[in-house]
This record gives C-alpha cells, sequence and structure tokens, in this order.
C-alpha cells in the first residue's frame, strides 16, 4: 500500500533544473504569508465564529492560529528540503506513496478550489454591501446570496471567480509589488478598524464569554482555522529564500503572528463595540450559521446582530456611527480579496499539472497554451468549478469544507517530516522543525481536533469526497501512474514555471 514511492532524488533533480534566485529575506516573506492570508476569514467569517462561540471566539482565534503555528513549523522542513511544486502531494509522494499522496492531492481540491469559492463569497458580500450603502443601488437577495442562505444564485461571486480565472489564463502572476500594496491595503482597513471600534468597547457586551461553554469555542476555531490558511504561500517559497533556517520560521511564524494580533484585536472590537451574541431559536439553542433558519431569523429581527452581516467589519463600522469608514472598508475588501481568490486558484492549477504529469490525472490537464504559456486547460476547469461554488453555496459551509480538506493535508505532512527524519536522517535540511518530537505530534493532534469540532456536514462531506477519491485512484490513476509503471521522471521545468511549448517545425 506505502510501497509506490516517488524517488526523492529524482523530485530533487527536478527542483534543481529550477534553480531559483536566492533573493527573498525575512521582511518579504512575511509580507508573502501576510498578503495569502488576512482575507474572508476576519473580514466575513467573524460573525460565523460570533454566531458559534460568542465573545468566547476570541480564544477560538487563539487555537487556530496555535494549530497553524505548529503545522507551518513541519511544512517549513518539507518545503525547505522538497522545493518544488505540489506542496503536500510531493512531500507525501516521496514519504508515504502514492495513495497516501493522491488523497493528499485529492484533499488539497478542498483546500485550494473550495477556499477561492468561499473568499469569492466574502467577496461578494462586501462588494454588494458597497453598492447599497455607498450608490444605494438595490440588488434582490435572490441573486446575491446562494439558495441555503435566503437566496438563489450569487451572481456576483461567480462573477469575481470568472474574472480571477482569466487572469490566471493570461499568466497573471502577482507581482511582489502588487502584493505589498494589498497587504497594505488590508492592513490600513485592520487598523483603521481597530482604531475606531476598540475605543468604544464596552466590558458588559463580553458577558456571556462562552454562550455555548467550550464546544462552541472549539467550534468557531475549527471554521477560524479558514482565516490563517495560505501560509503554506511562504514555505512554498523555500527555494527562493536567502538563508532559510534563519529566514523561514521568522516569514511563516511572523506573518501567523501579525495576523493573530490583528484578529484578536478585530475580533474584541466587534465584539466590544456592538456585542456578539449569538441569534438563537424559541429554545436558545444557537441556529446554524449559512442556514435557511438563521436567515429567516435575522430577517426577522432586521439583521440587527453582527452575526447576520455579510460584511461584518463594514457593518460594525455603520452601527457605531462610521459609515463612510464603514464603506472604505468594504473598498479595501473589494480590492484586496481577489488576489486571495487568484492565490488559491493559482496554488489548485499547480497541484493539478503535477498530479496529471504524474500520470494519476489525464495528460490534457497539463496541456500548455501556445500565447500564454499557462496551462488553461485544468485553469479553466478549476475556474468553472470555483464559479458553482460560489454560486450556491454559503461562505461558511464552503470554508469548512476547504478546513476539512486542509486539515488532512497538514496531518499527512506532520507524519511525513517525522518519517522521513527517521527514514532520510542525513539528507540535506536547509530548515529543521525546532523539538519535532513535540511540535508534529501537536500538530498533527491539533488537526485532528479541529477536524472533529467541525460541522457534521463538512465532516460527512469530506468523508464522501474521499471515498470518491479512492474510487477515482483505483478505477483510473493506479494503473495509469508513471511511478507504476516505473517512469521515473526528471523535468527540465517545475510546475510554476509551465515549459515553453514546442515550437512548430520549419
Ligand atoms: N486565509 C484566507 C482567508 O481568510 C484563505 O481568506
Amino acid at each position: 500500500m506505502f510501497g509506490r514511492v516517488k524517488p526523492l532524488d529524482a523530485i530533487l533533480a527536478t527542483a534543481e533544473k529550477k534553480s531559483l534566485h536566492r533573493s527573498l529575506g525575512a521582511f518579504q516573506l512575511t509580507m508573502l504569508g501576510v498578503g495569502a492570508v488576512i482575507g474572508t476569514g476576519i473580514f466575513v467569517l467573524t460573525a460565523e465564529a460570533a454566531q458559534k462561540a460568542g465573545p468566547g471566539m476570541m480564544i477560538s482565534f487563539i487555537i487556530a492560529g496555535f494549530v497553524c503555528a505548529v503545522a507551518a513549523l513541519c511544512y517549513a522542513e518539507m518545503a525547505a528540503m522538497v522545493p518544488v511544486s505540489g506542496s503536500a502531494y510531493t512531500y507525501s509522494y516521496a514519504v508515504m506513496g502514492e495513495l497516501v499522496a493522491w488523497m493528499v492531492g485529492w484533499a488539497l481540491i478542498l483546500e485550494y478550489a473550495v477556499a477561492a469559492g468561499a473568499v469569492s463569497v466574502g467577496w461578494s458580500g462586501y462588494v454588494v454591501g458597497l453598492l447599497e450603502n455607498l450608490l444605494h443601488i438595490d440588488i434582490p437577495d435572490l441573486l446575491v446570496r446562494g439558495p441555503f442562505d435566503g437566496g438563489l444564485v450569487n451572481l456576483p461571486a461567480m462573477l469575481i471567480a470568472g474574472l480571477v480565472t482569466w487572469l490566471l489564463v493570461i499568466g497573471t502572476k502577482e507581482s511582489a509589488s502588487v502584493n505589498a500594496v494589498l497587504v497594505s491595503i488590508k492592513i490600513s482597513a485592520l487598523t483603521l478598524f481597530i482604531i475606531l471600534a476598540v475605543p468604544v468597547m464596552k466590558s458588559t457586551n463580553f458577558h456571556p464569554f462562552a454562550p455555548f461553554g467550550f464546544g462552541g469555542i472549539g467550534a468557531a476555531a475549527a471554521s477560524i482555522f479558514f482565516a490563517y490558511v495560505g501560509f503554506d504561500a511562504v514555505s512554498t517559497a523555500a527555494e527562493e529564500t536567502k538563508n532559510p533556517q534563519r529566514n523561514m520560521p521568522i516569514g511563516l511564524i511572523g506573518s501567523l503572528a501579525i495576523c493573530t494580533v490583528f484578529y484578536l484585536l478585530v475580533a474584541a472590537g466587534v465584539i466590544g463595540s456592538v456585542g456578539a451574541n449569538p441569534v438563537v431559536d424559541v429554545h436558545g439553542i444557537g441556529l446554524e450559521p449559512g442556514s435557511p433558519e438563521l436567515a429567516h431569523q435575522c430577517a426577522a429581527i432586521g439583521d440587527q446582530a453582527v452575526v447576520c452581516s455579510k460584511e461584518a467589519l463594514a457593518w460594525t463600522l455603520r452601527q457605531i456611527g462610521w459609515p463612510m469608514i464603514g464603506n472604505l472598508i468594504g473598498l479595501a475588501a473589494g480590492l484586496a480579496l481577489p488576489s486571495v481568490i487568484l492565490m488559491m486558484m493559482f496554488g489548485q492549477t499547480r497541484i493539478f499539472f503535477v498530479m496529471s504529469r504524474d500520470g494519476l490525472l489525464p495528460a490534457s490537464f497539463s496541456k500548455i497554451h501556445p500565447v500564454y504559456n499557462t496551462p488553461h486547460v485544468i485553469t479553466i476547469i478549476t475556474g468553472v468549478f470555483v464559479a458553482l461554488f460560489a454560486a450556491f453555496f454559503p461562505v461558511g459551509l464552503l470554508a469548512n469544507i476547504s478546513n476539512s480538506g486542509t486539515l488532512f493535508a497538514f496531518a499527512a505532512v506532520s507524519i511525513a517530516v517525522i518519517v522521513i527524519r527517521r527514514t532520510e536522517p542525513n539528507r540535506h535540511r536547509p530548515f529543521r522543525t525546532p523539538a519535532i518530537y513535540v511540535t508534529a505530534p501537536l500538530s498533527l493532534l491539533g488537526c485532528l481536533y479541529l477536524f472533529y469540532k467541525l460541522d457534521v456536514k463538512s465532516q460527512l462531506l469530506f468523508v464522501v469526497w474521499a471515498v470518491i477519491g479512492l474510487v477515482v485512484y483505483y478505477a483510473y490513476s493506479r494503473s495509469r501512474s508513471h511511478v507504476g509503471r516505473g517512469l521515473v521522471e526528471v523535468h527540465e521545468a517545475d510546475a510554476d514555471i509551465p515549459p515553453q511549448p514546442v515550437p512548430p517545425l520549419a
């Protein structure tokens, strides 16, 4: 079962051919992390976390941040040692064999594509709020919310997913300078929020602190975990990093620490200024975020609770007397969130690309566009699915489903990093996970705990997805696998630099 291992030397030979210039320092890495991480999680899911945990969501942010930090340290060792595309999929292939790698790759589809859908829905919430509040254009809920959320189809979310797909097909990559601008926009928006909301906090709003006990805090942590996802962007830049042993942990832990501090202050600002009490049914039971029941109950109270808002931060500012700044926050989210969608979809297409190049997915998936030099086929297929997820599902459910896949991948990496320390102790490691026999088990346990605290729907969907994955593997991929057929390939170019198309014969 674990027999089909892809030789690490072949993987590393591909990496050597790529030989990117080592130019990134600790600061750029931290910016890269912050750029990939801050998104729909804090801007939108804060409302969902409040619905699950009340003010206790502050503890949820700390729990989720801690699990990500230990997972990040495991990721970093693998990423620095095996610096090629495919992240957790590639590491697993080298360490635990093809079946585990396939399952991880299959789970990463949830992490990236479903997350891109979630961020698209988050973007839609802010842009619709902006149009309604600034320009007084009232768009019917039917066209801006999915069927589980009191509407029919989320058209703006579909639109942004389509636009980002197009950008990826024509080969858009976010440059460091664009990333720096977007990071500044996001940081400024959150800072402004904190400056205005924190001074008007009332301590009474923090009582009761945990209306649904620790169970609620754990459930909110499992959802808000989404707010930290994306830091793997830092570890995948390992081969472009100067002095990775020093800069990698600074970049990873630094970006997570910055995000955690911002998240805690923003959460405190929301709770303290407008209150974060969950909306409950007649029996006092908290209603499920993204459910028709909650949408109905929110409509009944005129959406007068932050947990009802699709644009929690802008809504809060409007409530405390800063409507124009609220709109400005909406504008910031509208400008900055598409780059998070872009990074997620980019990650997805590159995972598909590598899986297709390994023979596990159809070869047509890794076809390169003759003009744009991008894997356009797989980008368009990804885009269609992202747009459909975004059109019909609520943001919280998409985020939770995405989390289930991410947690699986993180857990696999936490195991892989220990296994390979044992099997290949002498291999060169530009970065070593500190206290690995504590860090990796903590990461594994943390992932298991958060998975356990996800809602049952997301857990079931994950299981169904995994079963479909197994069927596809045994029906299609196993017999076509290049490793299985004895082909050991060293590629001229890595997947994030698609190979040049073959020139036509003269
Ligand atoms: N962490 C990213 C976000 O919150 C995925 O949007």
